[in-house]
């Protein structure tokens, strides 16, 4: 099983990003937020870019804000694997996904818990990577909502039925505990579980 680490919840984020380095972290997950999609804020991308400096890791975007089109070309500045935004905004989905896509950067969607896997299914040929919300979108150290399990089976199914090799990934509430609902998954995102503790690897190794 693959490990992003989101620093959402932490209270140093260059000493924990050194800290993650360290370890055999696969990604960093970087929860962008505007205040409208969500009600939380997070810092302003000229702060932002300086996480480049504190991680060689390869970065795993995830935009939960209305208007992606604003943030795509500055995160595909950045050493990053892929750029998701949500399923749910009412942006031009498919022109930002091309967008994603003409910096060479792996393009996703995010799906928030009460929306339905149906809604990705126009646009499954186009993704490289979906990602299952576990927890309302907007803030860490959230619990993980139970129904998840049933979620990524459903879309697992979907995928199988499109014949379309997306990776899936799980984001909100996840530790060593709840991964055990999260087996369908081929990325598991954990923050404050991660963060929050003394051994950064250990955490990381019982999500494997
Ligand atoms: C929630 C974020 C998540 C979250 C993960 O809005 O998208 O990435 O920070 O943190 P934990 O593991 O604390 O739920
Ligand atoms: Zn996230």
């Amino acid at each position: 099983m693959k490990v992003s680490a989101s620093f959402l919840s932490s209270k140093n984020i260059p000493e924990d990003l050194a800290k993650l380095n360290n370890t055999d972290v696969d990604y960093i997950h970087v929860d962008i937020m505007d205040g409208k999609f969500v009600p939380n804020k997070t810092m302003p991308f000229r702060e932002m870019r300086h996480i480049y400096e504190y991680t060689s890791k390869r970065l795993d975007v995830h935009l939960m804000v209305k208007e992606p089109s604003k943030y795509i070309p500055l995160y595909a500045e950045l050493n990053t694997e892929y750029i998701t935004f949500h399923v749910e905004v009412e942006e031009d989905i498919l022109k930002d996904l091309e967008l994603i896509k003409s910096y060479s950067i792996k393009c996703g969607l995010a799906i928030s818990p009460d929306t339905k896997v149906n809604a990705l299914i126009p646009y499954l040929p186009y993704l490289d990577y979906i990602l299952v919300m576990s927890v309302y979108p907007g803030k860490g150290g959230q619990e993980f909502i139970e129904n998840t399990e049933s979620k990524l089976e459903e879309v697992k199914a979907l995928l199988d039925s499109y014949k379309i090799k997306a990776v899936v990934s799980v984001d909100g509430g996840i530790d060593n505990k709840t991964k055990d609902k999260c087996n369908k998954a081929d990325i598991l995102v954990s923050g404050s579980y991660i963060i929050n503790s003394e051994n950064f690897q250990e955490k990381i190794s019982s999500l494997r």
